[in-house]
């Protein structure tokens, strides 16, 4: 008897042509891939972030994300009408402010940049997803998020239970200027039920809070602190972002914030770590998203520029990645670009 595995013959003097199992027949044309396309991009799942300047008709190149600038309100008005008809999923507003000091005024005054960003897209662009970035480092005058206090031994910390109080007092402000969603990014323990107390106790029950769950102390934020300014002045955010070895620390972070009340759990950067998108994915049932970085973004850009890779087809190849991974949203500075292309 000749044993039959999947059809190809297992004697290999003699296989039989005909029983191949051929992977190429669904791969022979261009209609016939793209009916069996497992993953597909929609501009509704993607998040396109946005930097908020002070000032009027500015639109201020951003030298290591090509293509993207910080803009003042105006202009910030202008790009959201077009981010809407071209169908994302929203936007996530930065507020990168004048004036800094050492208690993130800036971050939770009601006429904060941020703020008034927020009411004038809520304004002209009533339907367009709105969320906004919690946190102090673009508002302190040390670059770290949260505040910054002296230990004993005469070293500097970022103090975690001092900081909840800022990033509540923020997500409010944010709310009640009109966003339709809050990101913490900051990374203290408890700010997921601190803000959540305090969006209740201010009658917000209904703005989600996106959590940040998952992020990762990485390099390649780099771009994006040029963008924020939000450069730390001394140390590094190694003490309260993640390790990047850590994937099981990883997964009890994004439980912690779960159990605090999130209601979308972010991983941060995406490519580095797709493989917690994925454990993620099959393991929390709430929306998963995923947040290309700038230098993530500029990684492509950069070859790109140099004729070393295809902008378009990378862009495409890394997104459909994370997609694939489990990601449900997308924040990426490509989303114009993708929505574009599939048009
Ligand atoms: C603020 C924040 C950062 C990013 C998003 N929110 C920078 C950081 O943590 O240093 C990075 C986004 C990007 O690189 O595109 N805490």
């Amino acid at each position: 008897m000749r044993l039959k595995l999947v059809g190809y013959s297992l004697n290999m003097a003699s296989p039989t042509p005909g029983n191949f199992i051929r992977k190429r027949r669904l791969r022979s044309s261009e209609p016939m891939r793209r009916l069996v396309r497992e993953t597909h991009l929609e501009p509704s799942q993607l998040v396109l972030p946005l930097f908020i300047v002070p000032g009027e008709g500015i639109r201020k190149p951003i030298s290591s994300m090509p293509g993207n600038a910080q803009l003042s309100v105006d202009e910030l008005v202008k790009e959201c009408e077009t981010v809407y008809s071209l169908g994302l999923g929203g936007v996530i507003l930065f507020g990168v402010p004048d004036d800094k000091d050492d208690k993130a005024s800036g971050a939770y005054a009601d006429d904060g940049i941020t703020q008034q960003a927020v009411r004038a897209v809520k304004k002209a662009t009533p339907n367009l997803l709105v969320m906004t970035d919690v946190c102090n480092c673009e508002y302190t005058s040390h670059g770290h998020c949260g505040k910054v206090v002296q230990t004993r031994n005469g070293e500097y910390d970022v103090d975690n239970d001092s900081t909840l109080d800022w990033l509540a007092k923020t997500a409010v402000s944010h709310a009640k200027a009109g966003a339709d969603m809050v990101a913490p990014s900051d990374m203290m323990d408890g700010r997921i039920a601190a803000i959540r107390r305090e969006l209740d106790h201010h009658g917000y029950t209904n703005t989600p809070v996106f959590a940040y769950a998952a992020k990762f102390a990485s390099v390649f934020y780099g771009p994006f602190r040029e963008a924020a300014e939000s450069t730390p002045q001394f140390g590094d955010r190694r003490s309260y972002q993640m390790d990047p070895a850590n994937g099981r620390e990883a997964l009890h972070q994004m439980q912690i914030n779960l159990d605090e009340g999130a209601d979308l759990l972010m991983v941060k950067p995406a490519l580095p770590y797709l493989d917690l998108i994925r454990q993620a994915r099959n393991r929390f049932d709430v929306p998963i998203g995923a947040y290309q970085v700038s230098g993530e973004f500029a990684m492509i850009m950069a070859a790109a520029q140099n004729g070393w890779i295809d902008q378009e087809r990378a862009m495409f190849e890394s997104l459909t990645s994370i997609r694939r991974a489990g990601a449900g949203i997308i924040l990426t500075y490509f989303s114009k670009d993708v929505a574009r292309a599939l048009a």
